[in-house]
């Protein structure tokens, strides 16, 4: 039956842990998901994730389902979260929140809703580079999409010139996709006074800015600080969509547990919205899992767990910087003839180093060190015990 299969290439970015996994040097690294490690290169469970495990434990709690959206305290929990306490649009109950499977769940049912119900123009412009599901995602689902010029290769740095022309040439009504924080793979995001101006064209525009904020407290260490650019959006008045993900900032990967919020005009609008996003997972996965959200919930509704959690956020944030730090001194100390500021200067879990793919596959056959074929690595794979090793490597590769 099914001899018309053709065999798929590997996942860009998981693929990489896969090719990973099968290595048997005691020497390797894997830099390529984005997933943080303690400084003894293990996963880490949050302190206060534990804490609310144990919590949760001790209710003896059932496994019913869950509503279809997502139960609405958690719902209400994360859209504060990311919109802030003194968003005016849930003052006025005006946003349609549902939890989703994670940022991708939340990217999918946007873009699929988006696909459905979106009577403007129906291209959503992603910037250049963006996270590699992004695309394929629209390509699912046969939608369009476009780029608009983000990040400039020659200064290493965020291209608002270019990025304001694209944005202008965009119909109005088009969606843009903007990464809230911690940019997925270049690490570098606009700077407050630049959020100011996109807002401002975009919303001349009429543009329908689709955020994507899946690193909330990964690029500052303050989850308050990286929600600045939602947060202006929403003041300004757009009526934004907002994917969120528990996976990075609480370290719940797995669990698969995160939020889609859409900021509507009005209180009718938002529940009309509830209800298609109610239809839509019905038929996806019917309703979504327990698990995570209660650990979520139980986190953001307690004010000792939550100030615990923001610690927690705070130091896998400072152990990143430092390791940012450390890997910079170590190619710089081998007398490397290149500049490699960019490490420091980039913020989030990845440095775009600027590798070149032949570079990248040296990295991989003579170091057993593992990241996606862009340059990206995550910074956050890199610990005490390996950062000379990859320090060694970079220099190697870039030296000849
Ligand atoms: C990444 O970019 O490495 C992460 O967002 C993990 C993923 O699912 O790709």
């Amino acid at each position: 039956y099914w001899s018309n299969v053709p065999m798929g290439p590997p996942d860009a970015i998981l693929g990489v842990a896969e090719a990973f996994r099968k290595d048997t040097s005691p020497k390797k690294v894997n830099l390529g998901v984005g997933a943080y490690r303690d400084d003894n290169n293990k996963p880490y469970v949050l302190p206060s994730v534990r804490q609310a495990e144990e919590n949760i434990f001790k209710k003896c709690l059932n496994h019913e389902y869950a509503p279809i959206g997502g139960d609405p305290v958690y719902c209400d929990l994360i859209a504060k979260l990311g919109l802030g306490e003194n968003s005016l649009a849930i003052k006025e109950k005006r946003n349609a929140t549902v939890q989703s499977i994670s940022g991708t769940g939340a990217l999918r049912l946007g873009f699929e809703f988006i696909g459905k119900h979106y009577n403007h123009a129906r291209e959503i412009w992603m910037p250049s580079p963006t996270w590699g599901n992004h695309p394929q995602i629209c390509n699912t689902l046969g939608i369009t999409h476009k780029k608009y010029r983000y990040y400039d290769p020659n200064t290493l740095k965020f291209n608002l010139k270019g990025c304001c022309e694209d944005i202008c040439s965009m119909p109005p009504g088009a969606i843009i996709l903007l990464h809230a924080c911690a940019h997925n793979p270049t690490g570098i995001d606009p700077k407050p006074e630049e959020w100011q101006i996109l807002s401002e064209i975009i919303k001349e525009k009429r543009l329908l800015p689709f955020f994507d904020m899946a690193y909330q407290g990964f690029a500052t260490g303050s989850v308050d600080n990286d929600a600045f650019a939602v947060r202006l959006f929403e003041k300004h008045g757009h009526q934004i969509i907002l994917a969120q993900s528990f996976a990075k900032n609480m370290g719940l990967y797995g669990e698969r547990v995160g939020g889609l919020t859409f900021v509507c005009a009005d209180q009718d609008t938002a529940a009309k919205m509830m209800s298609q996003l109610k239809i839509m997972i019905r038929t996806l996965y019917s309703n979504p899992s327990i698990n995570g959200s209660r650990i979520v919930t139980e986190i953001l509704s307690s004010p000792e767990l939550k100030a615990q959690w923001l610690k927690d956020v705070k130091e896998m944030a400072d152990r990143i910087i430092l390791m940012r730090k450390k890997l910079r001194e170590g190619i710089e100390k081998r007398g490397s003839k290149h500049k490699w500021d960019h490490i420091t200067s980039q913020i989030g879990m990845f440095c775009y180093t600027g590798l070149k793919p032949e570079q990248v596959l040296r990295m991989t056959k003579e170091f057993h060190i593992y990241l996606t074929k862009d340059g990206r690595i995550s910074v956050a794979g890199i610990c005490s015990s390996n950062v000379e090793h990859v320090a060694e490597a970079m220099h190697k590769v870039t030296a000849s």
